[in-house]
């Protein structure tokens, strides 16, 4: 069977589970869903004669038993965002798969896992590749209590009923990591390129800012005696376009992903508004500025509509560069094998952000249609894919 058939088909097996009636797919981290997907792979690796095992985080290791000395990484998530695509994260998990079982039925001698890493996603807690940087020693366990979803569980209760640890072991012996993952922007596509090299990987802060007003009746209550929670946090939303925009040239960005106002009626004055918001990019001081701003423009629309106003961090990541040397060995590999690439930095987060202290870090984008992405419009062509891989096999045959 050649890899695009066989890509195929294992995406085939995949399209099965957690999928929405509009297409979509909702495969949240540390849920039923993800375990399923996680099974899923499991058993198609057994089926490739492949090993695994489970870490105490969750995340699994697929691998064909080759010894116990330095291992290189190929891994990437399985979880998807609420109402996400079939290829973002499962991709760069098969990509691996795919190489594996070429190193096992080969019979060379090169030590990989496939690593599957447990929530990568921050759409429910806030909180992106919680598996990752659990065994990298990126998050502490209080970080895991203070998350929690809209029904007010934590994220350190959830881990530890489904018998994690929220304390893992690290991970150790690493070589280098490599995650293949679809581009999520337009760039390669515009450019018609079916290669990107990863060269670094902008960092989000997300937080909470909860506007608290008084929940009136929106009948009797005239406008002038109003404390409105809504209209306070809608001011801060357009508030935080406008300073993302000031950032354009320094690639930072800013989003408002969720409010839950409260009690969200026809005839009620809102009372309570919670945002969620991500404000993200490579230049720290940029980002840094996009906060300061939000944070005090929050506090001055506070004050000026006598509203309370609570802000907190829910979670907070540095910019990586990726290793340079890496780099310049996969594009002379794409090189060689004349496929046409180029480098580029990341505008969304990977697992690959927090494996670069303990080892050299390489990434690898694919297109996607119209650079869309954690959305059921997400697609990228299969044979994309398979160019992905072949740097990859190549890179580690030669290297
Ligand atoms: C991961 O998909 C992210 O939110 O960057
Ligand atoms: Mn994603
Ligand atoms: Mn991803």
């Amino acid at each position: 069977m050649s890899d695009l058939t066989l890509l195929e088909k294992w995406f085939g097996i995949l399209d099965t589970i957690g999928i929405n009636e509009d297409g979509s797919t909702s495969r949240l981290g540390y849920t039923d869903t993800e375990d399923k997907m996680i099974e899923a792979v499991v058993g198609i690796s057994d089926e490739c004669g492949l090993k695994h095992y489970k870490d105490e985080a969750g995340n699994t290791f697929i691998h064909n038993g080759s010894g116990d000395g330095d291992y290189t990484i190929i891994g990437s998530h399985l979880d998807s965002v609420v109402q996400g695509g079939k290829f973002d994260g499962v991709s760069g998990v098969l990509a691996g798969l795919l190489i594996l079982k070429k190193i096992e039925e080969q019979k060379l001698n090169i030590p990989v896992k496939v690593g599957i890493f447990r929530m990568e996603e921050s759409s429910v807690f806030g909180i992106a590749s919680v598996g990752s940087k659990l065994i990298t020693g990126n998050l502490e366990e209080a970080s895991l209590k203070k998350a929690s979803n809209p029904e007010s569980v934590s994220l350190y209760d959830i881990m530890t009923k489904r018998g994690y640890s929220t304390s893992p072991a690290m991970i150790k012996n690493l070589k280098q990591y490599f995650e293949l993952h679809i581009e999520q922007g337009r760039v390669l596509e515009a450019k018609g390129l079916p290669l990107g090299i990863v060269s670094s990987i902008a960092a989000p802060v997300r937080m909470w800012i909860k506007f608290t007003g008084n929940q009136d009746h929106s009948g009797a209550t005239p406008m002038d005696l109003r404390k409105d929670s809504l209209v306070g946090a809608a001011e801060l939303i357009t508030a935080l376009e406008t300073f993302g925009k000031e950032e354009l040239s320094n690639a930072s960005v800013a989003t408002t992903g969720i409010v839950r106002n409260t009690p969200n009626v026809f005839n009620v004055v809102p009372g309570e508004t919670l945002l969620g918001i991500d404000i993200r990019g490579i230049d720290k001081e940029s980002r840094e500025r996009v906060v300061q701003n939000t944070e005090k423009k929050a506090a001055a629309i506070a004050e000026k509509r006598g509203l309370k106003c609570d802000i907190s961090r829910v979670s907070q990541s540095d910019p990586v560069k990726l290793d340079e040397e890496l780099q310049k060995k996969l594009s002379k590999t794409a090189e060689k094998l004349g496929i046409p690439h180029m480098v580029m930095p990341s505008g969304a987060g990977h697992d690959a952000m927090f494996f670069t202290k303990l080892c050299p870090v390489g990434m690898i984008f694919i297109p996607c249609k119209e650079g869309i992405s954690h959305s059921k419009e997400e697609h990228a062509e299969i044979e994309d894919i398979v160019t992905g891989c072949k740097v990859l096999w190549d890179y580690l045959l030669t290297s």
